[in-house]
């Protein structure tokens, strides 16, 4: 295994980051951060068990009262039939429970289908595993979603499962309530496991609906659902996520890595994810109406400040602006890549304080394209169109 991870790719977003790090007074629309902060009653129940001295070895799986809050609401939003508490794993972040589910599931040399573009750290878990990715398209003129008859066309008898993220990073799009089933209908019918990230799943806009693939018949049992604390309550740094598994198999595979990697997810952090879930739930739709309105500020003014390099519609989902870069734009003679986008990358970064990531470190489907994310707060928003301006005028 040690030198097999020789051979797994990392993402080139690392290398952003470290670009960002010299630049001064920069505007980090690279990071999928939001720039909320987490609500008061995640805090509260936080400081509460520090004071109850909460900080002792837990049960692997997690506090047995978040995985009975945590079922409750699979059950209730997510319509996924949850029978027992017992079905799910608490993990450190989104990001571990991606991984346990790929070690899980994924035999070496299985075939898995992946959107292109992807998250880089999916298609790095599933590498890792030893799986070999297949990548199928997302359209941008379907809104950032999959012809399903293509997808149908790209599974053979070696396709063991497909990874689906809806709402999608880096692009956006949001699978309908027909994708899914339909998706459903083709994993049932080729014997096919899925991994389904619904990390965004409270971040859509303009009326459209978050599905969840395993609350269609027979497909919980053939999924391994990840959700987050990181994007609903504004958490990142505090590394709650979970993964409902109900294949006791998969889930036993699961549990000892969980045991391995981290013998139980910090305790603190439980008993505050407990609080928050106790608590009124109001501030994740001010979250999401808030981060609508950063999209339409961002797409209102980035045409005419860009001098219209970039296009694009505004995604129907997750917080960022994956936009195409116009084809005449002529990369610098100092740019250090012939990718089109990474070398509007380090113009931006480079000459404007703007963070942003390149298209092609998301798949040749996101090549001439770049990833601006919008979490970031008005004024941060404002001065990167502003720096933009000043850039291409
Ligand atoms: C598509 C997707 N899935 C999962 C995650 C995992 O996030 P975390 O590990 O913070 O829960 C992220 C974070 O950016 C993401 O973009």
């Amino acid at each position: 295994m040690g030198s097999f991870l020789d051979s797994v790719p990392t993402s080139g977003i690392i290398r952003i980051r470290d670009l960002m790090y010299a630049v001064e007074r920069p505007f980090r629309l690279d990071q999928g951060d939001v720039s909320f902060d987490a609500p008061d009653t995640f805090k509260a129940a936080i400081k509460a068990a520090v004071d109850a001295n909460h900080s002792h070895y837990l049960q692997t799986a997690g506090l047995p009262r978040l995985r009975q809050l945590l079922a409750d609401k699979l059950r209730r939003r997510n319509r996924i039939p949850v029978d027992d508490p017992d079905e799910l794993l608490i993990t450190n972040g989104g990001v571990h429970a991606l991984y346990l589910a790929s070690q899980a599931l994924v035999e070496p040399g299985d075939e898995v289908l992946m959107p292109d573009p992807v998250w880089p750290q999916m298609l790095t878990a599933l590498a890792a595993s030893g799986a070999r990715p297949v990548r199928v398209p997302l359209h941008e003129s379907r809104g950032w979603r999959f012809d399903l008859d293509e997808v149908a066309a790209h599974i053979t008898p070696r396709t063991k499962g497909i990874y689906v993220n809806s709402p999608g990073n880096p692009a956006g799009g949001v699978f309908t309530r027909e994708d899914l089933a339909r998706l459903a209908g083709l994993v049932r019918e080729h014997n096919l496991w899925v991994i389904a990230d619904e990390a965004y799943e409270d971040v859509v806009f303009d009326g459209h609906e978050h599905v969840s693939i395993a609350s269609f018949e027979g497909l919980h049992d053939r999924t391994a659902s990840m959700f987050t604390f990181s994007k609903t309550y504004a958490a990142t740094g505090l590394r709650l996520g979970y993964l409902a598994l109900r294949n006791p198999v998969w889930r036993a595979r699961a549990t000892k890595l969980l045991a391995l990697t981290a013998t139980n997810v910090s305790s603190i952090v439980q008993y505050g994810a407990i609080g928050v879930l106790e608590g009124d739930q109001h501030i994740v739709e001010l979250y999401r109406a808030e981060l609508q309105a950063r999209r339409d500020l961002f797409y209102a003014g980035v045409g005419e400040a860009a001098g219209h390099v970039f296009s694009g519609a505004p995604p129907d989902g997750s917080f960022y602006a994956f936009m195409k870069i116009d084809p005449s734009w002529t990369p610098p003679p100092e740019a250090t890549s012939p990718s089109q986008s990474w070398a509007m990358m380090e113009y931006l970064v480079g000459k404007g304080r703007i963070g942003c990531v390149p298209g092609v470190d998301f798949g040749p489907t996101g090549e001439n394209h770049l990833r601006f994310c919008f979490a970031r707060d008005r004024a941060e928003l404002s001065g990167a169109l502003d720096a933009m301006r000043a850039l291409f005028r």
